[in-house]
């Protein structure tokens, strides 16, 4: 079987395929398509995101297709970033920036619940679902660790006293919200290849 994960994030794919070689499922890139164009993110929730990006790939490539979307939604700020977590802080994707606003935003506020929520939608054979993968935890007040991407440095997981930047990617990539949303992903084309 043949996928296309709408993506050209190199990291992404090596995390899925890495999930759905043994089933024998090929999952292919944007690139692998051809698909130069940048696919429209427009939609106001995750979800929304997510299936645009897959739709997109499904009615103008007529490819088997799925999709993520990622946000950080802190709960003392009406799940804000969320859907724009990566333009938080204006349109430059600048995660320093991101991270210090969110950091004044909670300035002061008991309240630093937070989660991590990545959701996949999959277009197959003309069926269509739904994936998501939660990790919950906390921001803190400074930003610890080198590792990682975008909020990583000022988000502990429960459980832990670290940071995603301070744990690295090999605890990361047991517990985060993509791999739990990749893994699910990878246990129902399982079923069904
Ligand atoms: P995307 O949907 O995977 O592109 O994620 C959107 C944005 O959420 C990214 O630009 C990051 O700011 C943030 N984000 C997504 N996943 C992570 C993560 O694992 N750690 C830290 N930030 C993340």
């Amino acid at each position: 079987m043949k996928l296309v994960f709408a993506t050209n994030n190199q990291h992404k794919l090596d995390e899925v395929r890495q999930i759905t070689a043994p089933y024998g499922i090929e999952i292919v890139s944007l690139a692998d398509i051809h698909c130069e164009e940048e696919i429209p993110e427009t939609a106001e929730t995750l979800e929304g995101n997510a299936w645009q990006k897959a739709h997109f790939v499904r009615e103008n490539y007529g490819m088997d297709c799925f999709a993520d979307d990622t946000g950080l939604e802190v709960e003392a700020l009406d799940n804000a970033p969320g859907v724009y977590s990566a333009r938080y802080a204006g349109p430059g994707h600048d995660s320093e920036a991101n991270m210090q606003k969110l950091l004044g935003e909670l300035a002061g506020k008991e309240n630093r619940k937070a989660r991590f929520r990545t959701v996949i939608a999959l277009t197959l054979g003309g069926e269509e679902h739904t994936f998501e993968g939660i990790v919950t935890g906390r921001i803190t007040t400074e930003k610890r660790g080198e590792k990682g991407f975008g909020y990583d440095p000022i988000f502990i997981p429960d459980g832990y006293d670290k940071t995603f930047a301070e744990l690295g990617d090999e605890t990361k990539n047991q517990i985060s919200h993509r791999a739990r949303a990749v893994s699910k992903l990878g246990e129902f084309l399982a079923h069904i290849s």
